[in-house]
């Protein structure tokens, strides 16, 4: 174990040398980085030896939890046996074909073929290009424009910052890529009117998509993209009534369908993929993240069977790839992660016990004085912290009580991420009553810590 002079050590240095993500540098430089050091199943542990439960699934991605011993012997075994070869120029290799035919099997039946990258990000960029060639060589590349919705959040590369909907992500001083609009998300807690039911405002977010297409004209509209739940900009599941009403708009005006399911994908919602639970027909599937459950980066768009024979019918090579488009150990470690899945029933093991452990562990919370409104859908929850239950009312400067509560998770010894003052959480599949005990028990803790540090704002 380290010890504390290792803590500042690391800290000093990684100050010193290291950029982080999505991160103040000023800020994280005054207090320090905190130090992981180490992980096993549902905990990770930090320099100073806490253990802490891992409520974020590291980020939204270990669904098998953290250091699986056969995970690291796929690796260490294919590395051995091929480390990398590219799959340019007309090659392949035994565990890219493997991984393709198993995610062919466990996806929608019209999505047959993969392409690969190694975050979601690419994934979306790979999408996009896929998209606009696809109408070109239908003969109609006047359709470029990509619906999607605020909040939104499908990757930090130009292309898919511009397809995300994260207003603090296109403040930054670079150009939008072109040919993105973006229409309200499917947010009943902050957004509907007065009185207006969940069914209600679902149809009214839906219909939001047919407004846009006619504002901009059908003959240029390419496809809509969405998170079937948003899962930064909040985990904002959408109304029963919204996934229904945004299929039949893309299906009246014939443009496709992108579902992002880099956090939703691999069992998170008690199916392989979100689209089956929302019964959508996604034309095109992203994913990354739980594909390893983390353990090596790998991505990929799962592509519909009529987009490829488009493809197919022109002799022409779709100028696109990455060095490790589907590199091998990736791969191999993605065929062990899912067959572990499969192995341990994990997938409708979320349905039977996990999603209903996590509902019921959070509407313990519904009435207290901080919470708004807790919601769940499979294993994605999220606590909305409010200064009025009353009237919804926020509080001043969003994100800063958001803050306040995760640090107070944290030292309690749990990871719950702030998304401004909605606090989320996304468990690996693995969780067992007790870990959702644990996890009561700290946020109990935590909520009662952060009510007195903001007591005289909140409504009595
Ligand atoms: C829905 C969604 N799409 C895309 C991405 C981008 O993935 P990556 O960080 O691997 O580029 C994320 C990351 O959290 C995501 O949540």
């Amino acid at each position: 174990m380290t010890n504390q002079y290792q803590t500042e050590h690391y800290q000093e240095l990684d100050a010193l040398h290291h950029l982080h993500p999505f991160t103040s540098h000023k800020s994280l430089r005054s207090g320090g980085a905190r130090v992981i050091v180490r992980g096993d199943g549902a905990y990770i542990w930090d320099s100073e030896g806490n253990c802490i439960l891992d409520g974020m699934a590291g980020l939204w991605t270990a669904n098998l939890g953290h250091s699986r011993k056969e995970l690291a012997e796929a690796a260490y075994e294919q590395m051995l046996e091929l480390p990398f070869y590219n799959t340019f120029f007309r090659t392949t290799h035994p565990p890219v074909v493997a991984l393709s035919r198993k995610l062919a099997e466990i996806a929608p039946d019209n999505l047959n073929q993969v392409f690969y990258g190694s975050s979601g990000s690419e994934s979306n960029d790979t999408a996009i290009r896929l998209i606009r060639h696809y109408w070109t060589l239908k003969g109609e590349p006047k359709r470029r424009i990509i619906i999607s919705r605020k909040n939104a959040y499908h990757g930090s590369t130009i292309a898919a910052a511009s397809m995300s909907g994260m207003a603090h992500m296109h403040a930054h001083s670079y150009p939008l890529y072109e040919g993105f609009r973006h229409i309200m998300d499917p947010y009943w807690y902050g957004e509907a009117k007065d009185g207006e039911t969940p069914e209600e405002f679902g149809l009214r977010a839906a219909r939001a998509l047919e407004d846009e297409i006619l504002a901009v004209g059908p003959e240029n509209v390419a496809a809509f993209a969405g998170e079937p739940v948003q899962g930064a900009g909040g985990v904002k599941i959408p109304p029963v009534t919204y996934w229904p009403e945004i299929q039949r708009i893309v299906d009246k005006y014939g443009i496709l369908l992108l579902a992002d399911e880099v956090i939703t994908g691999f069992g998170r919602l008690g199916t392989w993929f979100a689209s089956e639970y929302y019964g959508i027909r996604p034309k095109l599937i992203t994913f990354a993240k739980a594909v390893t459950s983390g353990y090596l980066p790998l991505s990929g768009v799962m592509v519909d069977d009529d987009i490829v024979d488009v493809l197919m019918a022109h002799d022409e090579d779709f100028n696109h790839g990455y060095t490790f488009s589907g590199h091998p150990v990736a791969c191999a470690v993605a065929l062990k992660n899912l067959e572990i899945i499969e192995r341990e029933r994990l997938v409708p093991r979320v349905r039977e016990f996990g999603a209903p452990a996590l509902a019921k562990m959070l509407a313990k919370f519904k009435d207290h004085p901080l919470v708004g409104e807790v919601r769940s859908v499979g294993l994605l929850g999220a606590i909305e912290l409010v200064a009025d239950k009353g009237s919804r009312r926020r509080f001043a400067d969003p994100g800063r009580v958001g803050l306040i509560c995760r640090d107070h998770f944290f030292r309690e010894g749990f990871i719950m991420r702030a998304v401004f003052d909605t606090m989320v959480m996304s468990p690996p599949l693995i969780w067992e009553q007790k870990q959702f005990d644990e996890a009561e028990a700290v946020i109990r803790r935590a909520l009662g810590l952060t009510l007195s540090d903001v007591a005289g704002e909140v409504a009595a």
